[in-house]
């Protein structure tokens, strides 16, 4: 039997539609898909939005343009729902960092520490962590965690870092880095830099400290794209991800955004190679056949939405009555 034939050009956009119609489905994107993609996302945000969209739709499949760990908490957050992800092989290197059997034992050795875990590390992990941050909240929960608790930040050595930093507060750093926000280089930044005196700097907290140093506005996409709207300036550096520029040039298109460059001067090797193994035709398939979908065990599911849900009440400002104590790991993961 022939394979069903991809369509091409203006008529799989077509067809995305009309699938997505039929499906009841809605397409969530991250700001570091394609272009292409994010056009035809019904919603584009950063991780924390998309978790709030991902748990309030009435949708019946969510088509998430992401990376695996965030179809998975669409999953975790809306069981109920069907959510496929173009490409399963797109994960992400703070994931790979951070397997879940270490994670524990990590854990085990310090049993006073509480895990505020980034929501870029599998489900497994998830459910061993106390707390999900993503980096647009992590700043607002760490607030309300009482200053004599210790604790553990994992897998993001940066992100963890930098809040460390920036509270005065000790934490325990798990090792893992990404390897986009990785690649930018401190002396092309400031040829870059020396080049357009008079544009801001604006990077992600993934960047590492000598990228950090530099800026002038340190937030996540969300935050970064409001800065690129509000910014008095013109012309502007943006070390994360580039294909955010995107959602920069729809919104105000009489301004310069220049990718911060990485070893070579050019700012391609900061393209998220995960992230770009979704494409239209993966996303019309997966909308075609439902496939492949995330599927996760119930336990798990259940250990990590308790981490995930402090998230979204503690970002909102609603610590009250959270037992913000360490977990017992011998019932979890
Ligand atoms: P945010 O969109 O939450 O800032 O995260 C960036 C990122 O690296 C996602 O993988
Ligand atoms: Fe992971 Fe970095 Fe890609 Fe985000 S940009 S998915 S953190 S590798």
């Amino acid at each position: 039997m022939n394979a069903p034939i991809i369509p091409t050009g203006q008529d799989l956009i077509e067809e995305i539609k009309r699938l997505k119609q039929e499906r009841n489905a809605v397409i969530l994107g991250h700001y570091y898909q394609t272009p292409d993609i994010q056009d035809l996302s019904d919603f584009v945000g950063d991780s924390l939005e998309l978790s709030r969209k991902a748990a309030d739709t009435d949708a019946d499949v969510i088509a998430f343009c992401g990376v695996r760990f965030m179809a998975e908490t669409a999953k975790i957050l809306s069981p109920e729902k069907t959510v496929i992800l173009p490409d399963m092989k797109a994960g992400c290197s703070l994931e790979d960092s951070c397997p879940p059997e270490k994670f524990k034992a990590f854990r085990e050795k310090h049993p006073d520490h509480i895990a505020l875990t980034y929501i870029n590390c599998s489900a497994e992990v998830k459910a061993l962590s106390d707390i999900i941050v993503t980096s647009s909240s992590a700043e607002t929960i760490i607030e309300q965690i009482p200053p004599e608790q210790k604790i553990i930040f994992g897998p993001d050595r940066h992100l963890g870092g930098y809040m460390s930093r920036k509270f005065g507060r000790e934490m325990l750093l798990w090792p893992g880095v990404c390897i986009v926000h990785e690649a930018f280089s401190e002396s092309e930044l400031l040829k870059l830099k020396a080049q357009n005196p008079d544009a801001p700097i604006a990077a992600h907290p993934e960047c590492p400290p000598h990228i950090i140093d530099h800026a002038d506005m340190v937030g996540s996409t969300s935050a970064i794209l409001k800065y690129a709207k509000e910014s008095p300036a013109q012309t502007m550096i943006i070390a994360t991800e580039p294909h955010i520029i995107h959602q920069m040039e729809k919104a105000v298109p009489e301004k310069i955004f220049i990718g911060a460059p990485g070893a070579d001067g050019n700012c391609a090797c900061n393209i998220c190679p995960y992230m770009a193994l979704n494409t239209l035709e993966k996303l019309y398939v997966s909308l075609r056949d439902l496939s492949p979908q995330i599927v996760m065990d119930e336990d798990v599911r259940l250990a990590a939405k308790v981490a995930l849900d402090r998230m979204l009440d503690m970002s909102a400002g609603n610590s009250g009555g959270t037992d913000l104590g360490p977990k017992d790991l011998a019932h979890s993961g």
